[in-house]
Order: structure tokens, then C-alpha cells, then sequence
């Protein structure tokens, strides 16, 4: 019996998952100790990301059966990384990509022209990412002396529907008939977004 899709993107991606959590700033984000601005350029790198994946997956949809089957609204909303950047004083529009976020979102307009439903590999990353972010987002709070509701609501942006959202997550990419081709490009897409993870936190760091 073939292994269900997100066990496979799990399984691939658990030496991966156990070095992000040891990556310095990934660190400095989980005890809640980060300089203001790290964090605020952080954000931008998040804004960045998900826009451009959210555009390429809307405008997927229609011809993409399994985008079509998987994205929800709620994958697509910005409005939680707009609103963190505002209480910090930025702009959605004034946020300029790193290297690796520049990398990152090349590699994903191609992904979307050439190898379309492997788009859900990065979603995978970002929305597995809720799970521990929870707590990311306490840390946060507290270290920065943040409101409830700005600065770091993106890391909580599911609210109490995180557990239901993850779990319809997983059951709708496990519906799906993935090739195993496609299969193969989702654990592709998947290890190389954990990378630029990885890479962001690192340039973060080296910044003034
Ligand atoms: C301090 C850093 C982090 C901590 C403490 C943490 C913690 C966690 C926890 C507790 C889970 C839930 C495991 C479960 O319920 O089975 C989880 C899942 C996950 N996290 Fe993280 N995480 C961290 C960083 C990251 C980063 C940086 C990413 C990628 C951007 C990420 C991506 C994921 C993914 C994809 C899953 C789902 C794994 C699966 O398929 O079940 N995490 N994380």
C-alpha cells in the first residue's frame, strides 16, 4: 500500500523540522528574546512569502484540481501579517525580500508554471508551522511586550480552529491521487522551503 501523502511529507521532512528548531533565530522567536528589528524584517520575509504563494495558488485553482480541492480562503489571508507589520510601522508594500526570500519566491513562480499542484509543498511547511507557533506566539507577547491582537497575532492567526484546520489540511492532501511524480515534487518543495527557513534566519542575523 502506497504511504498516505502526509506521511510522506512528515517523514521527509522530520530531519529538517529538528534542525529548524535548533536554528539560532527560530530559537530567539521560541523563547521570545529577539531584537525588535530582526523580528519586524522577519515579518516582511513572511508577508513576502505567503503573498506570492498565495497569488500563484488563486490563480491555480481553476485549472488545478488538487489546488482546487485543498486551498481555503483562509490559506490565502494576509490580513494577520498586515496587521503585525502595522503595529510595528510598516507597510505591506515597503517590505523588501532578503536573498533567500528572493530565492524562495522565484523558485515558487516557476513551481507554479511547471510542476503546479507541488505548490502544496510549501503550504504544507506553512501550515504544519501553525502547530508549534502557538506557543511561538506567547513567547512573543511576553519577550516583546506585545498586545494580544498585533505584532504577533500571525503566529496564532488560526485561533481555537488550528487543530480543526490542520486536521482538514491533512485529510484533504491524503483524498488526493498524486502521482509519483508529484509526490516526489512535494517533498521537494517542502525540504526547500524548511531550507530557506534556515537561510533567512541566518542572513537575519548577519544584518546591522
Ligand atoms: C522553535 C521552533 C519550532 C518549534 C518548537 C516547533 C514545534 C512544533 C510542534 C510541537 C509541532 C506539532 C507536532 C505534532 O503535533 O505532531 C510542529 C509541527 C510542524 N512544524 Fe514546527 N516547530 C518549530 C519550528 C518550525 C518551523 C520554522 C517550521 C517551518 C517553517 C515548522 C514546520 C512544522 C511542520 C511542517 C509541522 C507539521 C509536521 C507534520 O507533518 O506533522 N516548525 N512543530
Amino acid at each position: 500500500m502506497t504511504t498516505p501523502v502526509m506521511e510522506l511529507l512528515r517523514d521527509s521532512t522530520a530531519e529538517l523540522h529538528t534542525s529548524a528548531e535548533a536554528n539560532e533565530f527560530q530559537h530567539q522567536l521560541g523563547s521570545g528574546k529577539v531584537d525588535k528589528k530582526h523580528f519586524s524584517r522577519y515579518l516582511e520575509q513572511l508577508y513576502l512569502m505567503h503573498k506570492r504563494l498565495a497569488d500563484l495558488l488563486n490563480e491555480s485553482k481553476p485549472a488545478n484540481h488538487a489546488v482546487n480541492h485543498v486551498v481555503k480562503d483562509y490559506h490565502l489571508d494576509l490580513s494577520c501579517l498586515s496587521k503585525d507589520l502595522a503595529y510595528f510601522g510598516q507597510k505591506p508594500d515597503g517590505a523588501s525580500p532578503l536573498k533567500a526570500t528572493a530565492k524562495l519566491m522565484e523558485s515558487m513562480k516557476s513551481t507554479a508554471q511547471n510542476d503546479t499542484a507541488a505548490l502544496l509543498g510549501y503550504l504544507y511547511v506553512l501550515e504544519g508551522s501553525t502547530n508549534g507557533a502557538k506557543f511561538m506566539a506567547k513567547a512573543l507577547r511576553a519577550g516583546l511586550e506585545l498586545p494580544e491582537d498585533a505584532g504577533a497575532s500571525y503566529f496564532d492567526r488560526y485561533g481555537d480552529a488550528q487543530r480543526e484546520r490542520w486536521t482538514a489540511f491533512k485529510t484533504a492532501m491524503n483524498e488526493l491521487d498524486f502521482s509519483e511524480k508529484e509526490r516526489d515534487s512535494l517533498v521537494t518543495r517542502a525540504k526547500e522551503i524548511f531550507h530557506s527557513f534556515g537561510e533567512i534566519g541566518t542572513e537575519l542575523l548577519s544584518e546591522n
